[in-house]
Parts: C-alpha cells; sequence; structure tokens
C-alpha cells in the first residue's frame, strides 16, 4: 500500500500542528539567521499556536529536539513540484570520476583487504552524499565569501600530499632497520591518477570531502549489515554474506583509517572536527538503535519522549553526516557564518526527511523495488516512524514494542495495526515539513543550477521509492 498525501491537505497540516515538536521561540530570519522579529508564516505560525504547548512534557521534548533536530526555519516556501532540474546532470562529470578516486583512497598491499574494501564500489549506489555536497559546494560558491584563519587553498595534488614525512607513514615495525623498505601494506594505491573535470566552481578539497562521506558512509553499511544479519545489499549478496562479518567489520574499519587519513590531508581543524564528530554520531545514533527505546519496560507507553528519542536517534544516525559534511563544504568554500549555517539547516532537514521517507517505505515498498528485503525494520525489532505515530492511538502496541516483535505473528500484527493507522501519514507529513524547511534555509543562496539542484532533491527525497 502507498499512502499519497497532499502537502497542502487538512490531513497533513493537521498531522504537522499535532505532530512536529516545536516550541515558542522566536523565528528565524533567513537572511542573518538570527532570531529576531521576522514574522513566520502563517503554517509555522499554527504550529507554535496549538495547545500541545499546554503539556510541560512535551515542552521538555520540544526543547530537547530543538537541540538536536531544531526547526529552527520558518518553512515559509513550500516544496514545489514544477521544478524539472536533474541535481545528478548538474554534478554528473564530476560523480562520474567518485568510485575510480574512492577505489584509489581503498588500495591496500594486502590484495584481500583492497577487495573487500572495494567490495561496495563495484555496485551502483546512489551517492547521496556526495552528490549533497558537490552540490552544497557548487551553490556556495558564488556566496558571500568570508577567509578563514586556518583555510588554505589547496591544489588538486596537495590534497594527497602528506602531513607527515612518508618514511613515518609507510614504516614497518619501528624496530627494523631503515634500511628495509616500506611496507607495501599500509600505502595507498598509486597506480591511477585522481582524476577530476576542471569544474572551476568545485574545489579539489570539496571534492575531496565528497569522497570521505562516501567512504564513511561505505564503512557505516559494512558494519551495519553485520549488525542487522543482512544478507543483500544493493541488489547483491552483502559484504559479510561474501566475506564473513570479520573480515567485513575489519574493511569497514579500514576505509574509517583512510577517510581519517583523507580529512587530515584537507588541513582544516574545524571540517575534521566536523567529520570526526559524524563517525561518533554514526555510533550512538546505531547504539541509540540497538536500544531501540529510552526505557527497558516491557510493556512501554507511548509518550512524547518516544518520539524525541526516535527523532535524536535519526539525527545522529542518517542527518549528522549529511547536514555536517554539508556545513564543511560551506566552510571549505570560505563561505560566511550565515552560509555555512544555511548549509548546515539544509542538510539537517534533509537528513531527516531522508531518513523518515526511508522508515515509510519499509512498510510500503516490495523487497525487489528496494533492492534489500522489505519490512526489515520490524523483524530487527525496530519501532521506527511509522509504528510509533501508530502506536499514540494504538496502545496495544506497547506490548509489541516491549518484546521487539519478537514472539510468534508480532511482526505481521505490527504492520497491520501500523497499515490501519494513520502512521504512514504521518511520516510522510513530518517529512514533508523538513524537505520544506531544507528548502527553505537555502533560499539565503545566490540563484543558480546547483541551488535549483539542492531544492529538487528534497522534491525526489519525497518522491523517492528506493
Ligand atoms: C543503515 O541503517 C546504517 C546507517 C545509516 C549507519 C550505521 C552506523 C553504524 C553501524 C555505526 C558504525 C559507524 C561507522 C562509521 C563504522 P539501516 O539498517 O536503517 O539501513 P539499511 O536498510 O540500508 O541497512
Ligand atoms: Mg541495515
Amino acid at each position: 500500500m502507498r499512502v499519497r498525501i497532499s502537502p497542502n491537505s487538512a490531513l497533513l497540516q493537521q498531522s504537522i500542528a499535532g505532530h512536529i515538536p516545536t516550541a515558542p521561540t522566536p523565528a528565524i530570519c533567513p537572511w542573518c539567521l538570527t532570531r529576531s522579529q521576522y514574522p513566520r508564516s502563517r503554517q509555522s505560525r499554527r504550529h507554535f499556536s496549538s495547545s500541545q504547548q499546554s503539556s510541560s512534557a512535551w515542552a521538555a521534548a520540544v526543547s530537547k529536539i530543538q537541540n538536536t533536530v531544531a526547526d529552527i526555519l520558518p518553512s515559509s516556501r513550500p516544496a514545489t513540484g514544477n521544478i524539472t532540474i536533474d541535481p545528478l546532470k548538474i554534478v554528473a562529470k564530476e560523480l562520474k570520476f567518485l568510485n575510480k578516486n574512492i577505489r584509489q583512497l581503498l588500495g591496500s598491499g594486502h590484495p584481500v583487504l583492497a577487495t573487500v574494501a572495494k567490495y561496495y564500489t563495484q555496485s551502483e549506489g546512489k551517492h547521496v552524499r556526495p552528490l549533497l555536497v558537490l552540490l552544497m559546494s557548487r551553490a556556495t560558491a558564488f556566496a558571500a565569501k568570508q577567509p578563514r584563519y586556518d583555510a588554505q587553498n589547496l591544489s588538486p595534488s596537495s590534497i594527497d600530499t602528506p602531513i607527515s614525512s612518508p618514511t613515518i607513514l609507510y614504516d614497518n615495525n619501528p624496530d627494523q632497520t631503515s634500511s628495509e623498505p616500506p611496507s607495501p601494506l599500509t600505502s595507498a594505491s598509486n597506480e591511477t591518477q585522481y582524476a577530476f573535470p576542471n569544474d572551476p566552481s568545485i574545489l579539489p578539497s570539496q571534492r575531496r570531502l565528497a569522497e570521505i562521506t562516501e567512504l564513511i558512509h561505505t564503512a557505516s553499511l559494512l558494519h551495519d549489515d553485520v549488525i542487522d544479519h543482512s544478507s543483500t545489499r544493493r541488489s547483491s549478496p552483502s559484504a559479510n554474506t561474501t566475506f564473513g562479518n570479520k573480515m567485513a567489520v575489519l574493511a569497514g574499519d579500514f576505509m574509517l583509517g583512510r577517510a581519517s587519513v583523507a580529512l587530515a590531508r584537507l588541513r582544516d581543524p574545524e571540517v575534521i572536527e566536523l567529520l570526526a564528530t559524524v563517525i561518533a554520531n554514526l555510533v550512538e545514533g546505531e547504539f541509540m538503535q540497538l536500544k531501540n527505546t529510552a526505557s527497558d519496560e516491557t510493556s512501554p507507553k507511548w509518550s512524547e519522549q518516544t518520539i524525541t528519542y526516535y527523532l535524536q536517534k535519526t539525527y545522529l544516525k542518517s542527518a549528522s553526516l549529511i547536514s555536517k559534511s554539508c556545513r564543511a563544504a560551506a566552510l571549505l568554500g570560505q563561505c560566511t557564518p550565515s552560509v555555512v549555517e544555511a548549509a548546515y539547516q539544509y542538510g539537517k532537514n534533509l537528513g531527516l526527511a531522508f531518513q523518515l521517507v526511508d522508515d515509510m517505505l519499509d512498510y510500503t515498498i516490495s523487497g525487489s523495488e528496494l533492492g534489500k528485503p522489505a519490512g526489515a525494520d520490524l523483524e530487527l525489532g525496530l519501532a521506527t516512524a511509522p509504528l510509533l505515530f501508530a502506536w499514540r492511538d494504538r496502545p496495544e502496541l506497547g506490548i509489541l514494542v516491549g518484546r521487539k516483535f519478537a514472539a510468534e505473528g508480532d511482526v505481521q500484527r505490527a504492520r497491520e495495526i501500523v497499515l490501519q493507522s494513520d502512521g504512514l501519514e504521518q511520516t510522510r507529513a513530518l517529512a514533508q515539513e523538513y524537505a520544506d524547511k531544507a528548502i527553505s534555509s537555502i533560499s539565503v543562496f545566490p540563484p543558480g543550477d546547483a541551488k535549483d539542484g539542492l531544492e529538487e532533491m528534497c522534491v525526489k527525497v519525497m518522491k523517492r521509492r528506493k
């Protein structure tokens, strides 16, 4: 079953008003991004005046979310359906070289390690994160600039220039004599040259950042497939199925190591801090998901805290990489703080919308279309947005949540209840709200194809079926 709902429908507005945690804080001006008397849109004002503010528990949940997945910008502009630009085409030449460059970063003298590490680069992934970094880089190329103290204008070769001496980086056991040749096991392959088209609006450091985001994301998938016991990924056998859990985990670790080296060579401490935080955030989010609920009760009751916990987990696991890498792209581009903040807000809101839609598709799309098993979340014991919204009106879900849908017939029962409820509509409504906020946040950018592409990404995220 696929639920369709117009962004302007009464049901959607009602859902948004009822479920998006908001607080009566001052609006933020999209031009200066500071709290001011900037008037809210009528839609936003409606959110802020609902009776939900009467509950102090709600208010606590609200303020917590505001610090994490904050809905900072007013939703003054709805996602438009009439943009025809294809975001992929705008940076297609850059993306063409992405896989090749990533595979180069994953070279190792150990042939099996290199094979496992490069395994997920063989299948064509969606490359959403690098695509967003490249679009953000291009979209902010002509935005307001403010040189930063730690910025270095990197040439294509300097992003590959080691900081430490190669004799240290590619050393053997330090106790061995220096006459020994450096170990091939630790060196990155340099068989091929770094390849890129000559798009002057995208800096070499931003292009490398795009590659780093894909490395971090792919490393997390290698680990995730082990945790989830996934047998397939992108319609092919998963790395853990093909090589076993141990090699899949180690390949993920190796990828993170290579991503960290590449990150260091950008020579930008703020960007390094952001992306290192992302790695920690991914693990924190995955840990929150392992636990799944804030309490260990056997028959938990629905509360606002349930949604707060879920959104916090979702930010960490899914939106953090997109938001912080969009921010990093703007930093590398020497943008002003307000442009940097707008890039971050865009990534945060789009990332949340992306994951909400993902959670919805798990209920609505077949496994063959998804390229991975459908309905996997319930099988894994996970209560995601559609179920959490359904649970509010169907308290009997609590007992199933408490035992992680592990008893005979639990998964089927939970699925039926979700499909009978308005949980999917509410999930879609919330995703739409975040997508609209993502679009609003980049209104400060100068007009251009990449800005259109970023807006279109929000439309595509809402329409996607895989
Ligand atoms: C996919 O989730 C997984 C993630 C978005 C992140 C997983 C993070 C970790 C395993 C922590 C370790 C992180 C690193 C960087 C090594 P999903 O299971 O909901 O999606 P799927 O259906 O595509 O598997
Ligand atoms: Mg998984």
